[in-house]
């Protein structure tokens, strides 16, 4: 009865009704230690949904197929880490875990192609179902970066109408999820999606929210702005606002947050719009210029001898963090990056549009070993939050506080709506007054079923 009851509380999944959706880029298996992430270091705990990402396209089989059969499969004495990630579903039964196919690395052309023939199309959803069922994936998550873009055709944008049709048809036969990761950027999202035919058949659509600035700008810019200038589309925002003009149910829409940073070289004064260079600098985990990873960033600051030095711009919700300036190059390295009081002003922004929740690239660049200080301004924009949530564990500081501020932004709006109830002197930024009425609503009734929870729980810790 104890073991029973230890499991139960254990292996439950995160304590609110919203989705977060967890990538796992699976190549960071090959990272140098302490970098290197594997599906072991994974806690399912702390998601609702995992995403294996990458599998890729056989164009010449119009067939899904592994871009890394040792990793991926178990043939061969391979790694198995398909079913490694799905068998997590035994010990964790909220967990809904699927394969992403895509990504940025595997180019638009060849699904540009395999869409465009009907009989190509209707052989890839035929194999496509067979292949994530075969290794017990709950169902598929469209990476095609991006359909009409990078050598696709204008015809993309009906023809993955047409994909997504056909595929949730099939899906639906075997209660499979059908998702995609959706562009942020007005022009891709103009030209690549007819967003609410889409809609229509995906469950969520996971929206990239990030890469808006990055050193191919030639200029030091922020990562991801959760806001910007009135007239400026780069931004969260902008991105979220303009999908659900163009149709889209914000019941369908996840929020996604990086857990990385855009990296410059500058021989200025490394502050915003600094002229900088090309490529940017690399970390010693991720080794891709322009890239830093969370943990890499994290590890650096919470170094009091490393020299950097960070600020944070309340406008944006963004940090930048700059070095020293390199004695032999002259050069200032900046990263401009989402902190955890990014993130948890991201939440609470996607609470209010009452949207399905967030997702995250990715996990393996969280601080999931818990190496770095804790920041301490994570909730220093919630009204409600005197002193942070205690955490049992140091480790994913990012995800632990994506589910804290999940809860206490619904509390935080619930609470908005009882004290002011048609008050318009106090209406809350980004939310009809409508809006606010339905979300008390969901959110009384998701404390009260969360309340009734504990009490069982409590009744059961105390039965032993
Ligand atoms: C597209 O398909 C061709 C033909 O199979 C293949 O050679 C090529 O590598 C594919 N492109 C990408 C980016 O994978
Ligand atoms: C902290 O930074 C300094 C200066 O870069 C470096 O020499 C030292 O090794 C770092 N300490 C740790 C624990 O990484």
């Amino acid at each position: 009865m104890r073991v029973a009851i230890i499991k139960l509380v254990a292996f439950a999944g995160p304590a609110h009704d919203k989705v977060v959706v967890c990538y796992i880029s699976t190549w960071a298996v090959y990272r140098p230690k302490p970098g290197a992430y594997s599906i072991e270091h994974f806690d399912p705990s702390l998601c609702t949904h995992a995403v294996y990402a990458f599998a890729g396209l056989d164009i010449t089989q119009s067939a899904i197929k592994s871009l890394d059969p040792w990793q991926d499969l178990k043939e061969e004495y391979g790694k198995g880490g398909y079913e490694r990630l799905t068998a997590l579903k035994n010990s964790h039964p909220h967990l809904k875990v699927s394969l992403a196919i895509g990504g940025w690395n595997e180019g638009s052309k060849n699904y540009s192609t395999m869409v465009a023939n009907p009989l190509q199309r209707g052989q890839f959803v035929k194999q496509v179902t067979s292949f994530v069922r075969k290794y017990n994936f709950d169902g598929l998550d469209l990476d095609w970066e991006y359909p009409t873009q990078r050598g696709g055709s204008p015809r993309d944008r009906e023809n993955f109408v047409a994909l997504t049709k056909e595929l949730r048809e099939e899906f639906d036969g075997y209660g499979l999820i059908l998702t995609s990761a959706i562009g942020a950027a007005k022009n891709v999202i103009d030209q690549a999606y007819d967003v609410r035919q889409i809609s229509r058949y995906l469950d969520f659509l996971h929206i990239m929210c990030y890469d808006y600035h990055g050193s191919w700008d030639h200029k030091v810019g922020y990562n991801a702005p959760l806001m910007a200038a009135a007239v400026d589309p780069l931004s969260v925002q902008f991105s979220i606002d303009y999908l659900l003009k163009q149709g889209a149910p914000p019941s369908k829409l996840v929020l996604g947050l990086p857990f990385y940073g855009r990296t410059f070289k500058t021989a200025l004064q490394g502050v915003l719009d600094d002229a900088s260079d090309g490529a940017g600098f690399q970390g010693p985990y991720t080794r891709e210029d322009g890239f830093l990873g969370y943990n890499e960033i994290c590890i650096t600051l919470s170094n009091k001898t490393s020299g950097w030095t960070k600020q944070w711009d309340g406008q944006t919700s963004q940090m930048l963090a700059r070095a020293e300036r390199n004695v032999f190059t002259q050069d200032v390295n900046v990263v401009t990056f989402d902190s955890s009081r990014s993130i948890a002003n991201k939440v609470k922004f996607a609470m209010r549009k009452r949207l399905a929740g967030v997702m995250v690239w990715s996990v393996d660049t969280d601080d999931f070993l818990g190496e770095c200080e804790i920041d301490e301004d994570t909730f220093a924009d919630f009204r409600l939050v005197k002193t942070a949530p205690r955490r049992l564990n140091h480790n994913y500081p990012l995800l632990r506080t994506i589910n804290e501020a999940t809860t206490l932004a619904l509390e935080e709006i619930a609470a908005d709506e009882i004290v002011v109830p048609d008050d318009s002197e106090n209406e809350i930024p980004h939310g009809s007054i409508a809006d606010r009425k339905n979300a008390a609503a969901s959110v009384i009734s998701l404390s009260l079923t969360s309340s009734l929870l504990f009490t069982l729980l409590l009744g059961l810790a105390y039965s032993l």
